[in-house]
């Protein structure tokens, strides 16, 4: 179903990388009563190609059902986003999404993609401009979710639109989804539009095992956060004595992801230990889905108008048009 293999992956937060940021991380997150690790730290080279993987699971209906938004109503789509676009990406595209987008629009000028990570913008970038090469790619590389980065830049074009699929939103807080719809918006300027994809509620039984598939990829994902500490900071989890968990927090509307202790244990990262209790857990994901109304408040709220929805038919996955 997918042209190729690159998808808006990398999420959010403070893309630290370097080691000794990644270390503070890890002994702060542990240290808390309820342990918790920032979720940007599951994507690195295996954590992005697991994701990579679980994108084409048959649980995982998010991405193949937002490819089919786009491709079912992309005329539409492009039609209310006007000629002579000039797209801002936050988090790198590049992946079938963006071809889509980009290869139906009328005459689009610019293709601006916002992404922390410097190398896999430049490849990336290298293989669309071969394919589009009337449009001007000018890559930014920062932190996505500091959109005010935008202000300080001089975007071109007058018909600016903000793209963000994949529902990387759902990542974040609601306090951190204000900054940053409020910061698209001055960054973008005041008539831009905002395309964004967005996860909607649904059953559990759809959404747990979207997280917790048969073929144990997204255990996978998850456990390779506690290898990445065993390899890049000295730690000592023994990864039989962790499992996978996504749970569905009601009252935050959220999916959670969890590796539970099975046993009562300490485990040593660097020069300091750590206790588990049996059954007690790291949090390490949250995976927000929205209520079409609660997103529509999120967006008013924080500068933005809700000019046009696509849903597909099942209502799992909507791509909202924010003007
Ligand atoms: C990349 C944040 C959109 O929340 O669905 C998938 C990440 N984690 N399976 C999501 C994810 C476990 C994904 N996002």
């Amino acid at each position: 179903m997918y042209g190729e293999n690159i998808d808006t992956a990398t999420p959010t937060g403070k893309h630290n990388t370097t080691a000794s940021t990644f270390a503070e991380s890890v002994l702060a997150g542990l240290a808390l009563p309820q342990k918790t690790l920032p979720c940007y730290w599951l994507y690195d080279t295996r954590g992005s190609e697991l994701f990579e993987q679980i994108t084409k699971l048959p649980e995982y209906y998010p991405t193949r059902t937002e490819v089919g938004i786009l491709q079912t109503n992309i005329g539409e789509i492009c039609e209310a986003i006007g000629p002579g676009a000039s797209v801002v990406e936050f988090g790198a595209g590049a992946g079938t999404k963006t071809r889509l987008l980009l290869s139906a629009l009328v005459t689009p000028q610019n293709y601006i993609p916002i992404d922390i990570s410097a190398d896999f913008l430049e490849s990336a970038m290298t293989h669309l401009a071969a394919d589009y090469p009337t449009i001007n790619i000018t890559p930014i590389v920062a932190d996505f979710t500091s959109p005010e980065a935008l202000v300080k830049a001089t975007l071109p074009g007058n018909n600016r639109l903000g793209f963000f699929p994949g529902s990387t939103i759902g990542n974040l807080s609601d306090i951190e989804i204000a900054d940053f719809l409020s910061g698209a918006k001055k960054g973008l300027g005041t008539d831009a539009q905002f395309l964004i994809g967005i996860d909607l509620v649904k059953s559990t039984d759809v959404l747990i095992p979207a997280y917790d598939d048969a073929a144990g990829v997204t255990a996978a994902f998850n456990l390779n956060l506690l290898q990445r500490i065993n390899r890049e900071i000295s730690g000592c989890f023994d990864l039989d004595n962790f499992k996978h968990e996504a749970r569905w927090n009601q009252s935050d509307s959220r999916i959670e992801m969890h590796l539970v202790s099975q046993i009562e244990q300490a485990v040593r990262v660097g020069n300091q230990t750590f206790s588990f209790r049996k059954g007690e857990t790291i949090h390490t994901e949250n995976s927000r889905k929205f209520t079409l109304k609660r997103f529509e408040a999120l967006a008013q709220n924080n500068g933005w108008r809700l000019k046009q929805t696509w849903i597909d038919e099942n209502d799992y996955f909507c791509l909202a048009l924010l003007g």
